[in-house]
């Protein structure tokens, strides 16, 4: 049987994943790698969560080992609420507002079964987060790219766009996807001055806003800015939650908050996708909220982080300063962004990196259209702190021997 020949179109448009191929050099022996985008292990509370595992499996199996409703256990719901009103500051929230999700990515999955289909158009930012693009990609809509400046999207660049819609591309238009927070590829942070200015647009030009919030309570510098949702409301924006950065992505709990409209669509895609998250880790995920104070147990893996970030920025001036890099200094996430001169194709550049024992995931990978050669993400969170300074060192080394291989080819 050729299965081939019976895909559907939208699976033809499937594309694997860059980012998974090169994490396989992730695990050689002496590679240091600046690729993953994943919490560091050793903050994960294990010793709590078993205890609350097995009391949860023993004492409420009924309920933790049983089918639950697509909406999300209740329990979790309510300490959620709690969290929310202490995080984010946002108050009158009930159950009806949130969706338990596996993760926040298949609230992005299931927004886009949702909203989208081919004729629609939507705006997301140039780079953008892979796995958004690639959720999004399956209804094949129209993409607006708007290019990130240090403070976000540039939206004097997105007005422009929508401006030049025809009234029935308006029409068409439903959404901008932003990552508000330390941002995932490129570190930076939307202002308030923009955020308020995106909630503008969007009443202006009749659109709602998809806030994909992974990264906000890992805020190690600088003050919080409200997030959109708290600024906007449900009238305009949906937000997207998740425990995988602040507690453990393992766990799969994600969370979306939204007018009780939306949240009721969202709940009848994710009845066909999976009929409901596993009760199991809600359960967990409940009884770990209800048992201890989370954004104070995240202090101390906020100081690691912070630590690590240092470090690199620190190896970063020794290193590549003088090579004509330069690079974001995030204040918060797990994130930095490197941009170096044009002529250097990072993706390119990784064969060389792999003989050197460093890896990176290359700029391209997080642009639709496959510019961003000279870019890369890096991550501070997972390697060892000694590993950052050398990982930084056979960066230096890379792109030196990089440069003479270009000077000999030409
Ligand atoms: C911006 C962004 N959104 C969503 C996700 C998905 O997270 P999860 O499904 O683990 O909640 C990630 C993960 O890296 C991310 O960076």
């Amino acid at each position: 049987m050729d299965f081939r020949s019976r895909l559907s179109e939208s699976a033809k448009r499937l594309k694997s994943s860059l980012i998974r191929e090169l994490l396989k050099y992730a695990n050689v022996p002496g590679v240091i790698s600046f690729g993953g985008g994943v919490p560091d292990p050793e903050t994960f509370p294990r010793e709590e969560l078993a205890e609350i595992a097995r009391k949860v499996i023993m004492d409420e199996y009924r309920f933790s080992l049983q089918y639950g409703t697509t909406e999300g256990d209740p329990l979790l719901k309510e300490q959620y609420i709690r969290y929310i009103e202490r995080y984010y500051g946002i108050h009158g929230l009930t159950p009806d507002n949130l969706l338990v999700t596996v993760g926040s990515q298949q609230a992005l999955d299931l927004i886009g079964r949702v909203f989208l289909d081919e004729e629609s158009i939507i705006a997301m930012s140039a780079p953008a987060y892979l796995g958004a693009i690639s959720a999004f990609r399956v209804a094949s809509p129209k993409v607006i790219s708007v290019p990130l400046q240090e403070d976000g999207m540039d939206l004097d660049y997105l007005e422009e766009r929508l401006r030049k819609l025809s009234p029935e591309e308006s029409k068409r238009f439903k959404f901008v996807y932003v990552v508000p927070n330390f941002h995932n590829p490129a570190g930076v942070t939307l202002s308030l001055e923009k955020r308020k200015r995106l909630l503008e647009m969007a009443e202006k030009f009749d659109f709602f806003i998809v806030e994909d919030d992974p990264y906000g309570a890992l805020r190690f510098e600088g003050d919080p800015i409200p997030s959109i949702y708290e600024l906007g409301g449900k009238e305009r924006v949906v937000l997207l939650n998740t425990f995988s950065k602040v507690l453990c992505p393992g766990l799969r709990i994600g969370l979306v908050i939204g007018d009780e409209e939306v949240i009721r669509l969202l709940v009848k895609a994710k009845q066909g996708a999976d009929l409901c998250s596993p009760s199991l880790t809600q359960r967990i995920t409940a009884r770990y909220l209800e048992a201890y104070d989370l954004l104070e147990k995240l202090k101390t893996t906020l100081r690691l982080y912070r630590e690590k970030k240092d470090i690199m920025m620190e190896a970063f001036e020794k290193y590549l300063k003088d090579l004509d890099v330069s690079w974001v200094n995030p204040q918060g996430g797990l994130f930095s962004w490197l941009t170096f001169p044009e002529d250097i194709n990072t993706l390119e550049m990784l064969d060389v990196g792999k003989d050197k024992g460093i890896i990176w995931i290359p700029g391209e990978a997080f642009y639709i259209d496959g510019s961003g050669k000279n870019h890369m993400r890096v991550s501070f969170c997972l390697p060892p702190k000694e590993d950052i300074v050398e990982g930084a060192r056979r960066l230096r080394e890379t792109v030196l021997a990089y440069k003479k291989i270009r000077a000999q080819v030409r």
